[in-house]
């Protein structure tokens, strides 16, 4: 049995998550970013997932009140379509509702079907489009919205989807 272990990602991870930041992003954060993100105590949710000693994603969001946003989320190519992402999310929303969250938010690229598919998977719908707001690639961004995530249905669509994500067996740390 794989283990995916799930846990607060820390200021030592970042070498690990920045091999993963570079291949996966075409506008990749810096080390800096990340490192001023870990420094805030309040307000930000990162977590990091591991097969034993590898990571093989991570995922942040910011907090405000009853919204967060997602910030980043990336798997690690060789782990891609297995259901990392998947497991991440479910993870952080059941600690997101924990902190009294009830709406998220998130930007992404208007070319990224891949991402797309997974958010839509977790209820979010695109609300409005931000024009080139990648300044690399130029990029449009939508912004989606997974609104009421403290309803019963959607305690029902996690549920759904963790039974999916089943095939990995997952040890919670914090
Ligand atoms: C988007 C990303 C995080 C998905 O991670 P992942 O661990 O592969 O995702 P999962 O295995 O949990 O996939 C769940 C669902 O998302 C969708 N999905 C994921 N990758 C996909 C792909 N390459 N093509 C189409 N749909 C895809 C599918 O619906 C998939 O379910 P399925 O495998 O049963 O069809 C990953 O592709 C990645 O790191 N991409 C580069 C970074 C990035 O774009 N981040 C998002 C920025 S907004």
């Amino acid at each position: 049995m794989v283990v995916l272990r799930i846990e607060k990602l820390r200021r030592r991870d970042l070498r690990q998550l920045m091999r993963i930041e570079n291949i996966v992003f075409p506008e990749p954060w810096s080390a800096a970013v990340f490192t001023s993100e870990l420094a805030l105590r309040k307000g930000r949710l990162y977590r990091a997932a591991w097969l034993g000693d590898q990571m093989a994603g991570y995922i942040g969001f910011m907090v405000v009140d009853d919204e967060a946003h997602m910030t980043t989320i990336a798997t690690t190519p060789d782990f891609q379509r297995s259901g990392i992402a998947t497991t991440m999310i479910i993870d952080a929303m059941r600690t997101l509702l924990e902190w009294g969250v009830r709406h998220v938010s998130l930007e992404v690229a208007a070319n990224n079907q891949p991402a797309q598919n997974l958010y839509r998977r977790f209820g979010f719908a695109p609300v409005s489009v931000r024009k080139n707001y990648y300044p690399v690639t130029g990029q449009d961004a939508l912004v989606m919205w997974a609104y009421d995530i403290d309803s019963g249905e959607y305690a029902k669509r996690l549920d759904e989807l963790s039974a999916r994500a089943a095939a990995f067996e997952i040890a919670r740390r914090r």
